[in-house]
């Protein structure tokens, strides 16, 4: 039986996917509307957000919620980066940062497991990088066009081909943790 992915976002879906393949285990996309609480952190929001999407859908379910925390602005928009890249997007926050010397940032991920009758159970992951002085590159999705991950080619995740930002980004990250346990508590359970 396929485990399912609640989100709204194809690009998240796409990338899980490929992981999932790696991994043996069948995704299957939901879009289950769920009510997103405003907290400081990424793993308070989606621990709530799948436990009510677990209980709409009345059977085990992943979700994952993510966000660009930029340091020399103390995080922000971190989880408010939906709201921010939907009013800003990314020309407004080069424009916020145009006078700014420091450019870091990092990508987080949280994902949310849950199944009826038990505690949601989250994993993390993270990329830190820097925020472009432009917008470059048509790939991907969001924030990718302005964020360049340290320790690679100075390309921006919009300029690298999906499977190379699987490799690296904070969702494959927070994924790859969730589908290690996964797999792991399957055989235990047997
Ligand atoms: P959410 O997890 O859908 O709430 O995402 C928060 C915001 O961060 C959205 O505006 C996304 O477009 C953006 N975002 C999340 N993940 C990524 C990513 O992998 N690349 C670029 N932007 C992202």
């Amino acid at each position: 039986m396929a485990l399912i992915f609640v989100t709204g976002n194809h690009h998240k879906f796409k990338e899980a996917s490929e992981i999932a393949i790696q991994h043996g285990i069948e995704i299957e996309h939901r879009n289950i509307p769920y009510v997103e609480i405003q907290a400081d952190k990424l793993e308070d929001v989606i621990r709530l957000g799948i436990q009510q999407a677990c209980a709409l859908l009345n059977g085990p379910c992943f979700a994952e919620d993510s966000g660009l925390f930029i340091q020399a602005f103390k995080g922000f928009p971190g989880p408010y980066s939906n709201f921010v890249f939907r009013t800003l997007g990314n020309d407004g926050i080069l424009k916020l940062m145009v006078d700014e010397t420091n450019r870091r940032a990092e990508f987080k991920s949280a994902v949310g497991y849950c199944e009826p009758g038990l505690k949601p159970k989250v994993f993390t992951g993270g990329v830190e990088g820097n925020i472009t002085l432009e917008a470059r590159g048509t790939l991907g999705f969001g924030f990718d066009p302005i964020f360049v991950p340290t320790g690679e080619d100075g390309r921006t995740f919009a300029e690298m081909p999906a499977g190379e930002k699987n490799k690296l980004s904070h969702r494959a990250r927070a994924i790859e943790a969730f589908f290690r346990w996964f797999k792991q508590r399957k055989t235990v359970d047997r």
